[in-house]
């Protein structure tokens, strides 16, 4: 039988992670996100203090690195990483990292292999456009830029981390651009995507209207 693939793409805050968690729970498929992996390779080029413009140094980091996706979690080289590469220093810094066509070719290598075979929900900026476009679902989730940054704000205060809704909302600002001005697989709806506008649902409103699409 033919595996089953979902892309889930959409800018920063628009509820994909959670959205995907509880989609893959009910239809029993693996959930990859993509977003921790950019994540988890930008903390190691933070914590190894190098340039983003280096090419080689970035090649030889990534030639070095391990990054496991287990479950929910993360794991760079061995070691548990899902709550560091959360913090607002990788969010600032994860989409110049995103931004490099080496540090995306070796990703998507994995994402592919992590797939290969099996029944995924991916989600991403680039799955329904590059990682898998021959995907059997793809959405495209969006929300007003005042509801993703309010979302993102509750996040961070709830983890104690000292910030404002205003940088919040400056921040993702900077992602969203980042991200979609990037040559090398920017973020953008795929053609063939659904889209939902996640302003003022509910978590489950959401789920509802993806698990109909998915009958
Ligand atoms: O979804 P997220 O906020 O965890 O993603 C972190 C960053 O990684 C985001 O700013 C853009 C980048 N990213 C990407 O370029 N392509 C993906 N498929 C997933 C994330």
């Amino acid at each position: 039988m033919k595996n089953i693939s979902i892309a889930l793409d959409g800018p920063a805050g628009a509820g994909k992670s959670t959205i995907a968690k509880i989609i893959a729970k009910h239809k029993n498929l693996t959930y990859i996100d993509t977003g921790a992996m950019y994540r988890a390779i930008a903390l190691k080029i933070l914590r190894e203090g190098i340039d983003v413009d280096q090419e080689k140094s970035i090649q030889d980091v990534l030639g070095v690195s391990n990054i496991d996706l287990e479950g929910n979690d993360i794991f760079l080289d061995e070691h548990l990483v899902t709550e560091e590469i959360r913090t607002p220093k990788v969010n600032n810094f994860v989409s110049h990292v995103a931004k490099i066509p080496l540090v995306r070719m070796k990703m998507v290598e994995l994402q592919r292999n992590i797939a290969a075979n099996k029944n995924v929900i991916m989600d991403g900026r680039d799955i329904g456009t590059f990682v898998i476009p021959n995907a059997t679902y793809k959405f495209y989730l969006t929300a007003s830029i005042e509801e993703r940054a309010r979302r993102r704000f509750i996040e961070l205060k709830d983890k104690g981390f000292d910030t404002t809704f205003e940088i919040v909302k400056e921040e993702i600002k900077n992602r969203d651009k980042m991200d979609t001005e990037r040559e090398f697989a920017p973020l953008r709806k795929a053609e063939d995507a659904i889209e939902i506008d996640t302003t003022g649902k509910s978590i489950q409103d959401v789920v509802a209207e993806i698990l109909h699409c998915l009958k």
